[in-house]
């Protein structure tokens, strides 16, 4: 074979149907919304904006946003977690680290812990992956509450719902 056709065939794009029962892709190009509609109130000075909600396997991924000030409360994850950090600055109370913008956190099955902002941080972003469920606990291990890729469907339709993006805006993220 030519260099030249060679060179045509690794450019010639895949000749077949992708598997009937596969699901469609998701393309999200303002990943950081301008629209601030889109960022869901989790508490106070905590947000987040979801980017694939999977309900066939049970995680999420979205951007956590915190200004100033912010927490997301003491919880607990049996799955890991996987993050990166796109602005800002932010560490755990359980752990000596900080995470910082460009930064990638590998959390193991087993963490429990208190994401908090530095005072001299106004905001932070940091896209997280989160299996299964998240049970939010005192700090004794005793749970008070959880989330999973169902509750943060219903928070967004209701969000959605409320700001007049409608409730079925939440759909294009889940599969
Ligand atoms: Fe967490």
């Amino acid at each position: 074979m030519s260099g030249n056709s060679s060179d045509q065939q690794a450019r010639l794009p895949y000749q077949l149907p992708f598997p009937t029962d596969a699901l469609s892709e998701i393309v999200v190009s303002d990943a950081v919304p301008d629209d601030e509609r889109v960022w869901v109130p989790q508490a106070e000075n905590v947000w987040f904006r979801p980017l694939c909600l999977n309900r066939s396997q049970g995680y999420w991924v979205n951007l956590l946003k915190v200004r100033k000030a912010g927490i997301l409360s003491r919880h607990r994850h049996p799955q890991a977690v996987h993050g990166f950090v796109l602005k800002g600055r932010w560490r755990y109370l359980e752990h000596d680290w900080t995470a910082e913008a460009g930064g990638y956190v590998f959390e193991p099955p087993g963490e429990t812990h208190t994401l908090v902002v530095p005072d001299d941080v106004e905001e932070m972003i940091t896209l997280f992956q989160v299996n299964g469920i998240m049970h939010y606990v005192d700090p004794w291990g005793k749970v008070l509450g959880y989330e999973d890729v169902f509750t943060k469907i219903e928070m967004c339709r209701g969000h959605y719902d409320s700001v007049g993006l409608g409730k079925a805006y939440v759909d294009r993220f889940i599969r």
